[in-house]
C-alpha cells in the first residue's frame, strides 16, 4: 500500500529526528502528508471516476517533485523536463528487492518488480511505455536498461553485453530520432527489445524490433524540426578528411534536405559531441571501421542525392543540372555514375513484353530522387538494427537463448491528435487500439484469475472493448486497410479521393466511422471534405486522405532499385537483393506490412506478463514546473487513465495477503496484540470487525483481505497512527536492543573465531619452523621476525658502551648484524656530533696511546680512566733562565722525570719539556740537552708496568752523548705526548726483557726487566740497569 508506505517512511523518520518536539511535528506531517503529496496510488482517491480529482492529485505530486504514481500495478509518469535526484545508484539500491508497495512509485520499482517476477516465477515479462511526444517514454526506457545493468549480476561477458545493450541507444537515436515541435529528441520508429537473463539472472543478449520509421523525413521537414541527428552530427562532428573523402562540407545550409525545417542548431542539442558519443557507441557494439565508412558512405550519399537538381527541357523532360553530386554519388554508392543518371530521369515500363525506358519530367524525377533517398536511408536503419542485433545476440552454445527469459522494453508512439492527421497518426492510432486490447484482455484476465483464486464471486466489470474499432481497421475485405491496399493495386484512376469513396461505400454503416458525406451539418462543419473520422476508444480523430495511397505504396521505380541492386557499397548489396527484381510479386504495402509485424508483437505480448508505464507531458514548451491542465486532461483521456482506474477499482480498492495486514494493524486490537496464535484469516476476521468494519467493506479471500473503499482503509491507518508514538517508541527500543546485541555478539565470535585461527596457525607453523617457507609455516616465521624486531626496536642500547643485543632468529642473523652495525655508528656519529673541542683534543690523544700501548703495556689499562693534562709543569715550576733560554720556542708539554746516568746509572731528578721541535732536559737552571725530533731515532719502553724509557739518539753526532736513559711517573701520558709532537707514532719499540741502548759511540748499554712486588732500579752485578717491574696496578707510572 503505497500511502501507508510514505507513512512508514515518515515515521521511520521521525525516529532520526532529534528531540521530541520534533518527532511530534514530523508524525502531524504525517497525517497531513495524504492532502499535501496526494495519495500514491489513484485507486486510494475516494472520488475515483473524478477526472478532476483525478488531475488534482497528479497536480499536487508534481508540484512537490513527485512525477510517478500508480494505478494499481500501472506507473503514471509526469516528465520534469528537469533533472532529479532519484536515479542515483543509492536509488537503485533502494528498490532492489524490495517489496513494491514497501516504497514510493518509481520506474525502478516497476522495473525490479518485473525482474523479480520473472526470476521467482520464471514467466517472460514486458514492459509496455506509451504517451506523447516528449512524455518521456525514451527516457524510462533508458532508465530501465539502466536499472538492470546496475543491479544485476554480472561478469567480465555480461559486462560487454551489458554495455552494448546501453550504447545501443545513441547510434540507434542518431539515426532513428530528430527534432520536432514536440520534443528535441523525438523517437521517430517504434521499438521493443527484448533483454535476454540467464538462469542466474544477468543481461546475456538481446534483441530490437523497429517499428515504421518516418522516412518522409528524410526529405522533408516542417518548419522548425530537423531531420535525423545524424546529417548534422556527420556535418558538424566529422573529421575534416572523412568530409573531403564523403566530398562534403561543414556547412549543413548547403544541403537541400537540411534546409527544409529551417532549424540547424538547437540549443539543448551538441552534435559535435554527439558524434563522439555515436563514433563510439559504434565500436563499442562491434561495427568495424569498414562498416562505419560505409554507412557513412551512404548518410553522405543522401546528403547528395538532395542536392541533386533537374531542369525541364522545352519537351517537359527532365535532365540533370548538378553533374558534381552524380560524381560523388557514383563513388560512395558504388554505382555507374551515367546509368544512375539516367534512372533518375527515366523510368522503365514494358509493354506488351518489351521494356522501354520512359522519360520523367521534373516533377517526376525530383519524386523519384526522393523516394531513392527515403528507400536507402529506410533500409539502412533496418539494415542497422539488425546489425546491432548481431552483436546483441546471445552467443553461448552451452546455453541456448531458448532458455533465456525474457523482459521486453515496448517504446512506441502514443495517440496522436494533430490539426490534420494523416496516414502516418492512422497507423500509430491503430497501433495504440491494439495496444488497448491487449490491456483490456491481460488486466481484466489477472484481476478475473486473482478473484478466482481467492475464490470470491467475480463481479463483471463495465468496461468498453474496443475490438470493434480494431476490426474495422484491420478485418479481412473489409477493413479499412484492405481498402486501401484494394485502391493501392487495382488499375486505373485510383487516388486518394477514390479510397475515401469506398470507404463509404464499404464502412459507412459503421458506428465508429464517419465522413464528410455521412455527417450531419453539425459535425460537418468541423470535417474537411477529404477527411474520415474514427471514434477510437481514446476519442474522435479526423484523417485526411491526402496522400495515404502513396504513402501506402511507398514506391521506388524499378530501375532505381535496379541500379542499387548494382551498388558495390557492402551495407546496400544486403539492402537491395537481387531476388527482389525477379520476384513478380508486388511487395507487400506500408499499412499491411505494418500491420502483419503488429500482430507479431502481439503475439510476443501476449506471451509475456505485461507492466504498463504512462508517460504524460505536463506542457508543450519544455519547461520545468509547469502544469497545463488543459493539455495534461487531454492526455488522460487519450492514455484511457480513468478507464483504466474503473476497471481496477470496479471491485475493490485494495487487497493484501493476511500476514501482511495483520502484521501492519494488529496493535489495533487487544487480541491481536502482540502476537494471533490461531489461522491468520481469523485474526484479520477478529481485527477488523474490532474495528467495525461493515459486512459490505470488505471482503476475506483464501490467502488476502479485499477492502472495497479508501476510506476504510484510511481510517485504519489513521487510527495506527494516533497509537503508534507510543509503540513506536517501544518497538524501535526493542529493536535497536536486538540490534546492538546481535553486534556484540557477533563481534565476540567473531574475535573467537580469529583467536583459534590464530594459535592453529601457530602450532602448525611451529611444527613446520625449519622446513623451507610454505603455506603452512609462513604465518609462524613471519610472526618470528616480527616480534625480533619489534623486541629489539624496544630494546636498543642507549650508550656506545652498552655492547647488549637481543638473540635472533636463525633467518635474521645476518640482518641482525647489520642492524648491530648500523645502530652502533649511528650512536658514534651522534657522540660525536655532541662533543667540545677539548674533549675532541683528549680523545684523540687518547686514540694515539691505544694504537702504540694497547696490549702491549702492562700500566696502559689504568692510564685509559686518567684523563690526560696539558702539561705538568707550568710556568713557576720551570726556572726562568731556562723560558729565558727556550727563547721564542714555546713549550707544549712539561713533566718531571728522573735521569739515569749512562755509566754508573745513577737517578738525579731532571725536567723534560717538549716545544715544536725538540726534547729538553733540564737540570734546575740550565738546558742540559735539547734533541731535536728530526735526530730522535726511536724510544723504547719495557712491556711491564714500570715508568723507563730510553730516548735513542744517533751516536755518530757528537753533540749527543749517547741516549738518554729517563723515568717519568706519567710514562703513558708522556710518551704519547712525545710521540704526538714528534710525530713517532711509529717510532716506539715495547721490549720485553730487555732494551739495549747506546752508551757512547761503540758502547752498548742494557736495561734487564723483571717483574716482582716492588719497583726496584738499581744497577745489576753484570753492570746491566736491573728494574723490577711491579704487576699491573701496584705502581701506578702512567
Ligand atoms: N524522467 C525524466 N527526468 C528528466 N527529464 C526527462 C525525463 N523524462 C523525459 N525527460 C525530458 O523530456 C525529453 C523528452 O523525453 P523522451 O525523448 O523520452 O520523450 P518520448 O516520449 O520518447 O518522445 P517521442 O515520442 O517524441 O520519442 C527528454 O529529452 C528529457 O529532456
Ligand atoms: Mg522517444
Amino acid at each position: 500500500l503505497s500511502y501507508l508506505s510514505l507513512s512508514c517512511l515518515t515515521l521511520s523518520l521521525c525516529l532520526s529526528a532529534v528531540g521530541s518536539d520534533g518527532v511530534r511535528v514530523m508524525m502531524e506531517s504525517a497525517l497531513t502528508a495524504r492532502d499535501r503529496v496526494g495519495v500514491q496510488d489513484f485507486v486510494l482517491l475516494e472520488n475515483h471516476t473524478s477526472e478532476v480529482a483525478f488531475i488534482e492529485n497528479l497536480r499536487k505530486r508534481f508540484k512537490e517533485n513527485l512525477i510517478y504514481t500508480y494505478i494499481g500495478s500501472v506507473l503514471v509518469s509526469v516528465n520534469p523536463y528537469k533533472d532529479l535526484e532519484i536515479y542515483t545508484k543509492q536509488h537503485m539500491e533502494r528498490y532492489r528487492g524490495v517489496n513494491f508497495y514497501e516504497v514510493s512509485p518509481h520506474i525502478y520499482a516497476v522495473s525490479d518488480n518485473a525482474y523479480r517476477s520473472m526470476r521467482t516465477e520464471r514467466r517472460d515479462q514486458c514492459m509496455l511505455i506509451s504517451g506523447e511526444s516528449g512524455a518521456g517514454k525514451t527516457e524510462a526506457s533508458k532508465k530501465v536498461l539502466q536499472y538492470y545493468a546496475v543491479t544485476c549480476p554480472a561478469s567480465e561477458q555480461v559486462q560487454t553485453v551489458k554495455d552494448r545493450l546501453l550504447q545501443s541507444n545513441p547510434v540507434l537515436e542518431a539515426f532513428g530520432n530528430a527534432k520536432t515541435l514536440r520534443n528535441d529528441n523525438s523517437s521517430r520508429f517504434g521499438k521493443y527489445m527484448d533483454i535476454q537473463f540467464d538462469f542466474r539472472g544477468a543481461p546475456v543478449g538481446g534483441h530490437i524490433l523497429n517499428y515504421l520509421l518516418e522516412k518522409s523525413r528524410v526529405v522533408h521537414q516542417s518548419h522548425g524540426e530537423r531531420n535525423f541527428h545524424i546529417f548534422y552530427q556527420l556535418i558538424e562532428g566529422g573529421e575534416e578528411d572523412l568530409l573531403r573523402r564523403l566530398g562534403l562540407e561543414r556547412n549543413t545550409q548547403q544541403y537541400q534536405y537540411l534546409v527544409k525545417g529551417n532549424c540547424p542548431k538547437v540549443s539543448s542539442i551538441n552534435d559535435r559531441s554527439d558524434w563522439k558519443l555515436v563514433r563510439k557507441a559504434l565500436s563499442v557494439i562491434g561495427f568495424s571501421d569498414d562498416d562505419v565508412e560505409e554507412l557513412l558512405n551512404i548518410i553522405a550519399s543522401v546528403l547528395h542525392l538532395g542536392n541533386v537538381q533537374f531542369g525541364g527541357e522545352d519537351s517537359g523532360n527532365a535532365y540533370i543540372t548538378t553533374d558534381t553530386q552524380i560524381k560523388y554519388l557514383a563513388r560512395l554508392l558504388g554505382v555507374d555514375g551515367s546509368v544512375l543518371k539516367e534512372a533518375l530521369t527515366h523510368k522503365k515500363i514494358t509493354a506488351k513484353g518489351e521494356e522501354l525506358m520512359s522519360p520523367l519530367n521534373q516533377e517526376q524525377a525530383s519524386s523519384a530522387r526522393d523516394a531513392l533517398s527515403k528507400a536507402i536511408y529506410g533500409r539502412t536503419f533496418t539494415w542497422l538494427v539488425n546489425k546491432i542485433n548481431d552483436s546483441l545476440a546471445f552467443k553461448d552454445d552451452s546455453f541456448s537463448s531458448k532458455n533465456a527469459s525474457v523482459i521486453g522494453l515496448l517504446d512506441i508512439y502514443g495517440f496522436e491528435v494533430f490539426q490534420n492527421n494523416s496516414f502516418e497518426q492512422f497507423c500509430i492510432n491503430y497501433c495504440n487500439e491494439k495496444l488497448q486490447q491487449l490491456f483490456i484482455e491481460l488486466t481484466l484476465k489477472s484481476e478475473q484469475e486473482e478473484y478466482e483464486a481467492e475464490g470470491i464471486t467475480w463481479e463483471p466489470v463495465q468496461y468498453f472493448n474496443n475490438k470493434i474499432i480494431c476490426d474495422l481497421v484491420e478485418e479481412k475485405f473489409k477493413g479499412i486497410i484492405s481498402i486501401l491496399d484494394e485502391e493501392c493495386l487495382r488499375p486505373g484512376d485510383a487516388s486518394d479521393i477514390t479510397f475515401l469513396e469506398k470507404l463509404e461505400d464499404t464502412v459507412g454503416g459503421h458506428v465508429h466511422f464517419l465522413s464528410h458525406k455521412l455527417a450531419d451539418g453539425k459535425t460537418r462543419k468541423v470535417m474537411g471534405r477529404d477527411e474520415f473520422r474514427l471514434l477510437h476508444y481514446a476519442g474522435e480523430v479526423n484523417y485526411s486522405v491526402n496522400g495515404f495511397l502513396d504513402k501506402n505504396n511507398d514506391l521506388l521505380f524499378r530501375n532505381l532499385k535496379e541500379v542499387m541492386c548494382m551498388s558495390e557499397n557492402k551495407i546496400l548489396t544486403q539492402c537491395f537483393d537481387r531476388e527482389e527484381l525477379t520476384d513478380r510479386k508486388r511487395p507487400e504495402t506500408t499499412a499491411t506490412q505494418f500491420k502483419n509485424s503488429l500482430a507479431k508483437l502481439m503475439e510476443i505480448l501476449m506471451s509475456k506478463e505485461p507492466s504498463y508505464v504512462r508517460c504524460i507531458k505536463p506542457n508543450d514548451a519544455k519547461q520545468a514546473g509547469r502544469f497545463d491542465e488543459v493539455l495534461i486532461r487531454h492526455q488522460v483521456k487519450y492514455l484511457g487513465l480513468m478507464e483504466n482506474l474503473r476497471v481496477r477499482r470496479a471491485g475493490f480498492a485494495y487487497r493484501r495477503r493476511y500476514e501482511v495486514f495483520l502484521q501492519r494493524y494488529k496493535s489495533l486490537c487487544p487480541d491481536t496484540w502482540p502476537n494471533w496464535d490461531g489461522r491468520l484469516v481469523d485474526g484479520v476476521s477478529t481485527l477488523v470487525k474490532h474495528l467495525g468494519y461493515k459486512p459490505e467493506e470488505y471482503k476475506l479471500g483464501r490467502s488476502k483481505i479485499f477492502i472495497r473503499f479508501p476510506k476504510t482503509l484510511f481510517a485504519t491507518e489513521d487510527a495506527l497512527e494516533e497509537i503508534a508514538q507510543p509503540f513506536v517508541y517501544r518497538s524501535a527500543a526493542i529493536l535497536i536492543q536486538a540490534w546492538w546485541r546481535g553486534i556484540l555478539a557477533r563481534r565476540r565470535a567473531q574475535r573467537r573465531r580469529e583467536a583459534a585461527d590464530t594459535i592453529r596457525r601457530f602450532i602448525k607453523g611451529f611444527m613446520y619452523r625449519h622446513q623451507p617457507r610454505c603455506p603452512e609455516n609462513e604465518y609462524f616465521l613471519d610472526y618470528v621476525r616480527y616480534s625480533f624486531l619489534m623486541k629489539l626496536h624496544r630494546n636498543l642500547p642507549k650508550t656506545v658502551l652498552d655492547k647488549s643485543w637481543p638473540t635472533p632468529p636463525p633467518a635474521l642473523i645476518e640482518t641482525s648484524e647489520h642492524l648491530r652495525k648500523l645502530c652502533m655508528q649511528n650512536m658514534v656519529w651522534k657522540y660525536c656530533k655532541t662533543i667540545s673541542p677539548e674533549w675532541k683534543h683528549q680523545l684523540e690523544q687518547k686514540m694515539v696511546a691505544s694504537e702504540i700501548f694497547k696490549d702491549k703495556k702492562d700500566n696502559y689499562p689504568q692510564s685509559v680512566p686518567k684523563l690526560f693534562v696539558g702539561t705538568r709543569l707550568n710556568g713557576e715550576d720551570i726556572n726562568p733562565k731556562v723560558l729565558q733560554a727556550l727563547g721564542t720556542e714555546k713549550m707544549k708539554y712539561g713533566v718531571p722525570v728522573t735521569k739515569y746516568d749512562r755509566k754508573g746509572y745513577k737517578a738525579r731528578a731532571r725536567q723534560m719539556l717538549l716545544t715544536g721541535s725538540s726534547v729538553f732536559i733540564v737540570e734546575d737552571t740550565k738546558l742540559k740537552q735539547r734533541i731535536d725530533y728530526s735526530a730522535l731515532k726511536g724510544i723504547s719502553v719495557s712491556s711491564l708496568s714500570d715508568g723507563m724509557f730510553v730516548l735513542h739518539v744517533p751516536c755518530e753526532d757528537n753533540k749527543q752523548k749517547g741516549d738518554v736513559v729517563l723515568q717519568s711517573d706519567h710514562v703513558i701520558e708522556t710518551l704519547t705526548k712525545v710521540a704526538i709532537c714528534a710525530d713517532k707514532i711509529n717510532s716506539i719499540n715495547i721490549n720485553q726483557g730487555s732494551i739495549k741502548f747506546t752508551v757512547s759511540q761503540g758502547k752498548e748499554g742494557i736495561i734487564d726487566f723483571t717483574s716482582g712486588s716492588e719497583l726496584l732500579i738499581a744497577k745489576a752485578k753484570n753492570g746491566h740497569l736491573s728494574v723490577v717491574g711491579t704487576s699491573a696496578g701496584k705502581n701506578i707510572s702512567l
